[in-house]
């Protein structure tokens, strides 16, 4: 599993490029997946929401978008310099003034256990270093009928395998190290899709963690999956 504080050192030096190059790499479609995630958490009708792994607050502001006013949104990150481009865009977007932001750690979250309706977790958890851990601690701060959302990289579809592979390991770490000029940081992500769980054993990881009903749904040939994990 990754090493936090080279995950933290890559995040520090990528965030100001970060919207960017996922844009790119994704060709767009890392907008539609967050869609679906918030769709998912909208049917739930949480009253307070955490978004662990914020990030540059895509997802924490995509549930300000959806939901209704009353419902708070914590978006919480390790990195600073990730959070930080998250707080210019709330700062330049009045609507988003509601969405508080908080440094924490995933592996030890800093909040009482039992006050979230539903934990968010977009493109996170392939980069925690202990995933059973951060996966109970999303557990332990989620109320006795909340719900898990995580939205993550997966396993492709047998067929289409092959060509993934060679994006992965060919084009995107030269698209993103022209785009960031960080090549390493960038290898490093396809060794981490290529190692992540696929859809049935980070299914076993969840209940593993105490969740009792899981739902897995594939989105783009596989290539990423929308795990729903209900308390
Ligand atoms: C690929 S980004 C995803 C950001 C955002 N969720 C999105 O959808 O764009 C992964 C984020 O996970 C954060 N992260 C990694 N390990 C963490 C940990 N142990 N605790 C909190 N945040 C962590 C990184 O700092 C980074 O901002």
């Amino acid at each position: 599993m990754p090493d936090p504080v080279a995950v933290n050192s890559m995040f520090a030096r990528t965030a100001r490029r970060y919207d960017l190059t996922n844009r790119l790499l994704s060709g767009g479609l890392d907008v539609w997946w967050r869609w679906r995630l918030v769709h998912a958490v909208q049917r739930g009708h949480p009253q307070a929401v955490l978004d662990l792994a914020t990030g540059s607050g895509d997802v924490a502001f995509a549930l300000a978008r959806k939901l209704p006013p009353t419902t708070t949104i914590l978006g919480m990150d390790f990195c600073q310099p990730m959070l930080d481009q998250a707080l210019g865009k709330r700062a330049a977007h009045p609507r988003y003034a509601r969405v508080d932001f908080r440094q924490g750690d995933g592996l030890a979250l800093p909040l009482a256990s039992g006050q979230f309706d539903a934990v968010t977790i977009a493109f996170g958890l392939r980069n925690m270093a202990d995933r059973p851990q951060a996966l109970r601690e999303m557990r332990r701060v989620l109320r006795p009928r909340g719900r898990l959302y995580v939205l993550e990289f997966s396993q492709a579809y047998r067929w289409f395998r092959p060509l993934y592979l060679l994006y992965l390991r060919r084009v995107l770490p030269w698209i993103a190290g022209g785009v960031t000029g960080d090549r390493a940081a960038y290898e490093y992500l396809n060794a981490s899709i290529e190692s992540f769980p696929d859809r049935a054993s980070l299914t076993g990881e969840l209940h593993a963690a105490g969740f009792a009903r899981v739902q897995a749904t594939a989105l783009a040939l596989g290539i990423v999956a929308l795990h729903e994990a209900h308390c």
